[in-house]
């Protein structure tokens, strides 16, 4: 069937278009605060709040616009049910730390469902079932291992072997009262009671450094300082690395969402096909008709080749399982992996017993945010916490866990070299309106993206927080760096460190 894009917008998702928006100012004077937060994203704000539940005075700080990253694109399933894990989990940390980790995200999942409920937050929460399903041998094999460990964790669970929609599987294994929502009406409606308790909000404010001290200081781009009792780094990849090697211990991965009427309902349920490519289902409201996104296609960022064929793979998907109607948003969101898979909540290093940093929660942010936020509360308040070593960035990460990193990571060194190497045959006048790509133009290679009315823009394609190449991501129209994440505009500004200068535009312009 050939399937409608009326009236899409491309590359906005359709949780940033259905919600509204605050703005904020930017930073102009230097400030104090007891807590100063850098990132204006679920985790931050879920921070943010934790903290005025406790009693301090809090500033928050994003170098854009709050939940434009990551939160603004996520797929939103609030679920302890983080893809075929559990049975590695334990090889790797052990059953009692495994259980801890379970415990950590159920507490945090029914600590959204309290404050939705105290707060009479309007945000769509539905309980759901999770469902992992295959359709293969194989996946037999690794949902059975995952069945046994659910079964040693205590997890409710129930193994099916068939959906409720037409999938031809072999298996599934379900996590039961698990739920979902609309992630945008619910942190905006964390922000207005943040406003209420006089929080203080800035945007378009970046973060470049710390000045550490008893009383350290967060220092803007703009060298205004944000002095506080405690820093806590809950930006998309930490904005100060303060010798914790961050940027040695994860990698950024991107995946793609389409929003589609579909001809058939999505039954009741969030769905995760765990067989390559993966596949995930679930609904969502949009303008009061229920509408289903698909999600998959991951990869490593900068590492995806032609975003279109993405897009194009997950609407072929769902026109097989639902029948699409109507696609009505395509979108991608970039995430952040840590070594073992599990985030890093804490303390920045051991040496800083006053800066704190929440990052690395892969696809699973949504619960894992608010284990941050009540971990990283409880240690500021001197609180022993459960979940402290299971979190802690300083914790050793075991040998299997190091050796798959090892591998991303000489993945990461060869993307380096093969992309300084690479030459191109393309030019400018190769580029459609609207495209962008690596060309070469007076003998050199550089990065170019050609607007729809034909004005060219030009930049060095050299990323400038470790010299790897950057990429052209067509789908964000970004300039993505596979090493670990850094992204610019088309103008070669940061839209995403770790990077914190732009790329270099020293081209001229056509
Ligand atoms: Fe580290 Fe580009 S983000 S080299």
């Amino acid at each position: 069937m050939e399937q409608e894009h009326k009236g899409m917008d491309q590359a906005k998702s359709l949780w940033l278009t259905e919600s509204k928006r605050h703005s904020f100012p930017t930073v102009t004077e230097d400030l104090t605060a007891d807590v100063i937060i850098v990132g204006g994203g679920i985790s931050g704000i879920a921070t943010a709040f934790e903290m005025t539940e406790r009693g301090f005075d809090v500033l928050i700080v994003d170098a854009d616009r709050l939940l434009q990253g990551t939160t603004g694109h996520t797929t939103a399933k609030v679920t302890s049910q983080h893809d075929v894990y559990y049975h590695e989990l334990i090889q790797h940390i052990g059953m009692p730390k495994a259980r801890l980790y379970v415990e950590a995200n159920e507490k945090a999942k029914e600590l959204i469902q309290t404050r939705v409920k105290e707060h009479k937050i309007n945000c769509q929460l539905e309980i759901k079932n999770a469902y992992l399903y295959t359709k293969e041998e194989s996946g037999v094999k690794k949902l059975k291992k995952e069945l046994d460990a659910y079964t040693q964790l205590g997890i409710d669970r129930e193994w099916k072997t068939e959906l409720p929609f037409d999938a031809d599987i072999q298996a599934a294994l379900v996590m039961t009262e698990q739920a979902q929502f609309h992630p945008l009406h619910y942190i905006n409606a964390l922000i207005e009671l943040l406003i209420e308790r006089g929080v203080r909000i800035f945007e378009q404010t970046t973060a470049v450094d710390v000045k550490e001290s008893e009383r350290p200081a967060v220092v803007t781009k703009s060298g205004h300082h944000l002095t506080g009792r405690y820093i806590i780094s809950c930006s998309h990849f930490p904005f100060y690395d303060g010798k914790g090697l961050y940027f040695t211990r994860i990698h950024p991965e991107q995946s793609y969402v389409v929003a589609a009427k579909t001809t058939k309902p999505l039954p009741d349920g969030m769905y995760l096909g765990i067989d390559q490519p993966v596949r995930s289902l679930r609904t969502a409201e949009f303008h009061g008709e229920e509408v289903v996104l698909i999600g998959g296609e991951g990869h490593k960022t900068g590492q995806g080749g032609d975003e279109s064929a993405h897009y194009e793979a997950l609407e072929k998907f769902g026109d097989n399982t639902l029948g699409i109607e109507e696609v009505l948003y395509r979108w991608s969101t970039h995430d952040m992996v840590t070594m073992d898979q599990i985030p890093y909540i804490g303390h920045l290093t051991k040496n800083h017993p006053n800066i704190f940093v929440a990052t690395g929660f892969r696809k699973w942010g949504m619960t894992t945010s608010h284990v941050a936020a009540t971990l990283i509360g409880d240690l500021i308040e001197g609180k022993s916490n459960p979940y402290e070593s299971i979190f802690t960035p300083s914790r050793l990460v075991s040998y299997p866990f190091v050796k798959d990193f090892m591998k991303e990571n000489t993945n990461v060194a060869a993307k380096l070299i093969s992309g300084k190497l690479k030459q191109t045959d393309q030019t400018i006048d190769d580029l459609k309106p609207g495209e962008g790509g690596i060309v070469s133009y007076e003998q050199k290679k550089c990065g170019a993206f050609k607007s729809e009315d034909g004005n060219v823009f030009l930049v060095d394609t050299t990323c400038t927080h470790l010299g790897c190449e950057v990429a052209w991501n067509n789908s964000d129209r970004t300039w993505d760096c596979p090493c670990h994440g850094s992204r610019f505009s088309i103008t070669g500004e940061v839209v995403e460190g770790p990077a914190k200068k732009p790329l270099k535009r020293s081209y001229k312009e056509q």
